[in-house]
């Protein structure tokens, strides 16, 4: 394979990404933020690779969430600390029912760009280029607010700089500290899932009790006070991963800069394309979203350029076929998978095949097409023998009626109600606490089935 760098994706074909009519300012920005320093650093991202591994073997278990698309506008730090919080909630869940590590990877500080289906988008016989994420242009019905403007870059930047800040010191700083796992309750978490929790956070508490009487020692407390937390997106704005893509000097290897974990949308995961280019040559792991037109070829080849030396965690494959349709993909993605003897990540995505229009106008998803995929995904992982590894969520920590269905049945009546997401339906926290207990079922349901060897 040709030598890789970092701007060798220009050579090759490219989708989903805008022009810039203004190239001058395009280039200014570029050389400005490839200055800037780098918002994540090599030996993180390594850690994360490491663990992505465990989670491959069903030593671990990864859990990805947080918003469709970042926003300028709602840019707060309730925001963050609230997707914080129930990411934190999910993963206790995960951790009691599972017993294994939970590793926990916001879709945040930098989840900016988004793919989309139409190039332009027509309100009233009106029709203008679409909206394509705050990093790119503007999300008013307006052909000024339209146009790609390379200055949102530095403003993605900086505002991904200040998430991170913040999820570290929460992450580091005694937020995440598990003493303090019932303080995570939201207040509106309210109902049966909450209780639950509740049931599940006065366990820990109690253990915790008894291992403080029983004399813990000071190095495995600093463990129960902190937590890893990471940050992915999809590399999608390649112009800004080529600018924050440095070389590591441990390794002397590039590595992106933008965030831990990087994804290859559905939509540009063509094997001879730009993303699958740029996203080969750099040592971070690398997510490759797989929906219902992933051939088998296609996936051979991904497999040979995206993890060539076939490491573990480097590679993980989210699924997300809709609800219904798992069966007649997955396994024939895993057959593929035996006869390469590639080493995956298995992880589901049951957001992105179950996206439909309500009655009412708006983009929904009914909250039972979601559990359904899960427990999709985990059916066909048990008959294959293979490891389901890892779920991919889009929620919030706000109370949002965009996902209808769940304990607190949102209707499609309510969904006018608090619909806030500029881009996909997420699942509000209390949906997203519901959805962690069916995963933490079916996760002890696997502890308790013999492990089988994933390759032939
Ligand atoms: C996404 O994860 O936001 C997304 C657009 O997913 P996909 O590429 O799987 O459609
Ligand atoms: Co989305």
């Amino acid at each position: 394979m040709a030598e890789w760098q970092k701007s060798g994706w220009r050579g090759r074909p490219r989708v989903q990404m805008p022009d810039y009519p203004d190239q001058d300012a395009l280039r200014a920005v570029e050389a400005r933020l490839a200055k800037y320093p780098p918002l994540v650093f090599a030996g993180e991202v390594r850690r994360l690779k490491e663990a992505l591994g465990q989670a491959a073997r069903g030593e671990a278990f990864l859990l990805q969430g947080g918003d469709c698309a970042e926003s300028f506008a709602e840019f707060s730090a309730d925001l963050i600390r609230d997707t914080f919080k129930v990411m934190l909630q999910m993963a206790m869940v995960l951790t009691y029912g599972a017993k294994v590590p939970v590793v926990k990877v916001g879709r945040m500080a930098g989840q900016f760009a988004k793919p989309r289906s139409a190039p332009t988008e027509t309100i009233g016989g009106r029709e203008l280029p679409s909206y394509r994420g705050d990093i790119i242009n503007g999300f008013d019905f307006d052909p000024a607010a339209r146009v790609p403007d390379p200055q949102r870059m530095l403003q993605a930047y900086t505002q991904a700089a200040a998430t991170l800040n913040l999820l570290r010191a929460f992450s580091q700083g005694g937020y995440a500290n598990v003493h303090q796992v019932h303080a995570w309750t939201l207040g509106f978490t309210q109902g049966e899932e909450a209780a639950r929790y509740r049931d599940v956070a006065s366990r820990i508490s109690d253990t915790l009790d008894f291992i403080r009487a029983a004399g813990v020692s000071e190095e495995s407390a600093h463990t129960l006070q902190t937590v890893d937390f990471y940050v992915s997106h999809e590399a999608l704005l390649l112009e800004y991963e080529e600018a924050l893509c440095r070389i590591d000097s441990t390794s002397g290897r590039p590595v992106a800069g933008s965030g831990h974990l990087l994804w290859i949308g559905d939509r540009t995961r063509q094997p001879d394309g730009a993303h699958v280019e740029f996203c080969r040559g750099v040592q971070n792991p690398i997510g490759l979203k797989c929906g219902p037109t992933m051939s088998a070829d296609d996936l051979k080849r991904l497999l040979e350029i995206l993890n060539p030396e076939n490491e573990p965690g480097r590679l993980t494959l989210i699924t997300r076929f809709g609800a219904g349709s798992v069966g007649d993909h997955l396994p024939r993605l895993i057959r593929v998978v035996r006869e390469e003897g590639a080493e995956v990540l298995w992880s589901c995505d049951p957001m992105h095949g179950n996206t439909i229009k309500s009655s009412s106008g708006f983009k929904t998803r009914p909250f039972d097409s979601v559990l359904r995929e899960v427990r999709e995904f985990f059916a066909v992982h048990k008959a294959e023998g293979t490891i389901p590894g890892g779920v991919h969520f889009e929620m919030t920590g706000k109370d949002v009626t965009e996902c209808t269905g769940g304990v607190r049945a949102v209707t499609e009546e309510d969904l006018s109600s608090r619909y806030h997401t500029a881009c996909d339906p997420r699942l509000n926290a209390s949906q997203s606490l519901e959805l962690a207990f069916l995963v933490s079922e079916e996760l002890s349901a696997r502890r308790d089935r013999p492990a089988r060897s994933v390759a032939l």
